[in-house]
């Protein structure tokens, strides 16, 4: 699924102070291209994945996922559009408390109608490392375990676009690298289109291509 951005602007209230965050921002990128997107603390990437998700509305712009601008979707329609074809990795993962590892990953199936949900699940989080914590529920995990279960529910979908916020920023160098060639294995064979938001050099160099978020715009950039 291709995704195209149109002069994305969206700006914040802190009480009456204005906060603009992204403005007049354009990008584009084709049906299976990986994307690192770079950019200091506070530069505005997570709020750029939430706009593209249709978690959060922009103020001005449109975002085109294989050429349906999604901003003027409603709720209902979004949902199941995203429940379709589209997956975020979380900063702050978002797990559901009260469900275990494996109910966490297998539960976007399920709401999709699969079959297989459970053993589907139960081998990707293998494939991560987790087969030992498979009943394990978020709070009796570790925060990169916990990481790890948030890539397992986004990934187990074979979503037609991925977005992740830093999802190697809790693992230890190795573990990190382990995890994302996982990761990059699998979007790579199911062609998703996939914007990795990290501050991880040695990842964003596996990346297609990397982009600069600054002074709320995208540039393209080396490293
Ligand atoms: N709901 C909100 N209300 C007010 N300001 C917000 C809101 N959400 C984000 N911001 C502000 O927008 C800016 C961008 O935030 P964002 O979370 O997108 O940054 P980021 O690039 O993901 O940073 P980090 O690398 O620390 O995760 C920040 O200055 C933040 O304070
Ligand atoms: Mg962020």
């Amino acid at each position: 699924m291709s995704l195209e951005i149109k002069n994305l602007s969206k700006h914040f209230f802190q009480g009456t102070a204005k906060i603009e965050v992204l403005r007049q921002l354009n990008a584009k990128v084709d049906t299976g291209e990986i994307v690192a997107i770079l950019g200091q603390s506070g530069s505005g990437k997570s709020t750029l994945l939430s706009l593209i998700a249709g978690l959060e509305k922009p103020n001005e712009g449109e975002i085109h996922l294989d050429k349906k601008d999604i901003v003027p979707m409603d709720e209902k329609s979004l949902t199941s559009f995203r429940a379709k074809n589209l997956s975020l990795v979380f900063q702050q993962y978002h797990l559901v408390s009260h469900l275990t590892a494996l109910e966490n990953v297998s539960l976007p199936l399920e709401i999709i109608g699969e079959n297989q949900s459970l053993s589907r699940a139960e081998n990707l989080l293998k494939e991560l490392g987790l087969g030992h914590r498979l009943d394990h529920f978020p709070h009796q995990l570790s925060g990169g375990e916990c990481q790890r279960v948030a890539i397992a529910r986004a990934l187990v979908t074979q979503p037609k676009v991925l977005l992740a916020d830093e999802p190697s920023g809790n693992l230890d160098v190795e573990t990190g690298e382990k995890v994302m060639t996982v990761f990059l294995n699998l979007v790579r064979q199911h062609r998703a289109t996939t914007l990795i938001v990290t501050h991880n050099e040695n990842l964003a160099r596996q990346c297609q291509r990397i982009l600069r978020l600054k002074e709320g715009h995208l540039v393209e950039t080396t490293l």
